[in-house]
């Protein structure tokens, strides 16, 4: 059973979009976007909705029905409830789309890293939580030897279920767990989120009987954070579901409409459009000033270049389009790349995110009446402290014709995290179609792909290893 809060309190959770400093009244004509440019997308913005919604209708585009489905979010919970009294640690096997969502979940809405080093009990009986990712074996081997596999659940995530490095992990733990646990007790271990049909994982899971969740078939990686792929994780995490859903319902609603004042996912898209195509801003900084939020920036990072990286427009035009997404963190980076941001190119927006209501307070005492210049920062608390260097920032970055919008979220929970999630997918979504090619594919990454199996000895790929054996050598003339 669902537990929706009231329409009040929803409200006043409401994300924010502050676009002020986009503009040119704001930032000047040379560096700004005029009203009018934003007006002259309206036409536009109408015809991309209309055909959204309908890819939407005929179930081409999955993710935008995700928070609705509550039977697979109550199936979650009845897992997540009993697992949740039988492991103390969970190591998620995933890369992209199939860790990036759960990471994010993890360091927003459970404590991140900082919370595998307090006791269980102190994580109110929370397992501790790995995220594999990568396959570097120094990483992948200090998470094996730190989770007892006797204690751990592994979460096998991946849609395509033939991904070389998730895959590769499931292998290593699977034998892992058949030396430590026994091959036959090993399934109780793990459990697999993968395609429904499709795949090498979900022919094992078949096979072994593997506890299993679905990613829908219309659901690409990078969308999968309302399927079983975020969901799983936050609720072995502890984190509401049904908030997290229920606030991507909420910004569902906000959305709906193709109407661009409104609309804040089309007027973020729009605005970053048009300093691309007008400004060469091609460019986009996400700049946390929450350490909570931090990895959202890195979701967001593969969201926006895995879906508008792309070389060829819809009608098969070569167009070579894409924003460079850069992740950074405030204040820390304001002594790292602000200097860059303030007087070099001029290719970037910042993207700022911000928390009105910090969950935490530390008060500065008020020492060394004395020293004026180390006394005035007593008495203050250090988010107050937080929040004038964000918008001291912000408005330097103004005066300097640098461009930035702000996205703020009242508190951080799970109903605030679901929409910022939804948003940023329904902006990228649209983004797609101002740039007139297909956000859902990624067509750039099966090359390399193709050349690891081949070197790797996969069956049916020796010509592509025979092509990349005979490549021209490198000269020693370009070392150094
Ligand atoms: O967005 C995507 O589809 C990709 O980036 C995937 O998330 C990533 O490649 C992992 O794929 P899979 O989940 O099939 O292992």
């Amino acid at each position: 059973m669902r537990k929706w809060r009231s329409r009040k309190w929803q409200r006043r959770m409401s994300l924010k979009l502050d676009y002020n400093y986009m503009m040119s009244e704001f930032v000047g004509a040379e560096h700004g976007i005029d009203e009018e440019d934003l007006r002259g997308l309206s036409e536009v913005a109408g015809r991309l909705h209309q055909e959204l919604a309908e890819s939407r209708e005929k179930g081409k585009i999955g993710f935008y029905d995700l928070p609705y489905d509550s039977l697979t979010a109550d199936k979650i919970k009845c897992f997540a409830r009993k697992a949740l009294k039988k492991y103390e640690n969970v190591v998620i096997l995933g890369i992209g789309g199939s860790c990036l969502g759960p990471r994010a979940l993890h360091s927003s809405l459970a404590g991140g890293t900082l919370a595998n080093l307090a006791s269980r009990r102190a994580r109110g009986g929370i397992p501790r939580f790995f995220f594999a990712d990568n396959i570097d074996p120094d990483t992948f081997g200090g998470i094996l030897e730190l989770a007892d596999p006797k204690k751990t659940l592994y979460l096998v995530i991946t849609k395509s279920g033939t991904t070389a490095e998730t895959m590769s992990q499931f292998l290593v733990v699977r034998e892992l767990l058949r030396k430590k646990v026994g091959a036959s007790r090993a399934a109780g271990h793990l459990v697999a989120i993968t395609d429904g049909q499709n795949g090498r994982l979900r022919n094992v899971a078949d096979r072994e009987k593997l506890t299993d969740f679905i990613i829908p078939a219309n659901v690409g990686g990078r969308f999968s954070i309302f399927t079983p792929v975020g969901l799983l994780p936050a609720a072995l995490m502890g984190i509401d579901i049904d908030q997290l859903l229920a606030g991507a319902a909420f910004m569902d609603e906000r959305t709906a409409k193709a109407d661009l004042e409104t609309n804040p996912a089309y007027i973020a898209a729009a605005l970053l459009f048009l300093s691309d195509r007008t400004h060469g801003r091609n460019v986009n900084v996400m700049m946390s000033y929450s350490d909570r939020l931090y990895d959202i920036a890195d979701w967001f990072r593969q969201l926006w270049a895995e879906s508008l990286g792309k070389r060829l427009s819809l009608t098969g035009k070569e167009v070579n389009t894409g924003i460079t997404p850069v992740k950074a963190l405030g204040v820390t980076d304001q002594h790292s790349q602000t200097q860059l941001y303030m007087e070099g190119p001029r290719d970037k927006v910042i993207i700022l995110l911000t928390v009105d209501k910090p969950a935490g307070s530390v008060k500065i005492p008020s020492l060394y009446p004395d020293l004026a210049d180390l006394h005035y920062l007593g008495g203050h608390t250090l988010e107050e402290l937080f929040a004038a260097e964000r918008l001291a920032t912000e408005y330097a970055l103004l005066q300097a014709g640098r461009p930035s919008l702000t996205i703020s979220l009242p508190e951080v929970n799970p109903f605030t995290l679901g929409q910022l999630f939804y948003m940023l997918e329904v902006q990228t979504a649209f983004a797609g179609g101002l740039y007139n090619i297909d956000p859902f594919d990624q067509p750039g990454v099966e090359l390399g792909k193709k050349y690891t199996y081949g070197l790797m000895g996969r069956a049916g790929f020796e010509e592509v290893r025979e092509n990349f054996e005979k490549r021209t050598p490198k000269s020693e003339k370009y070392t150094a």
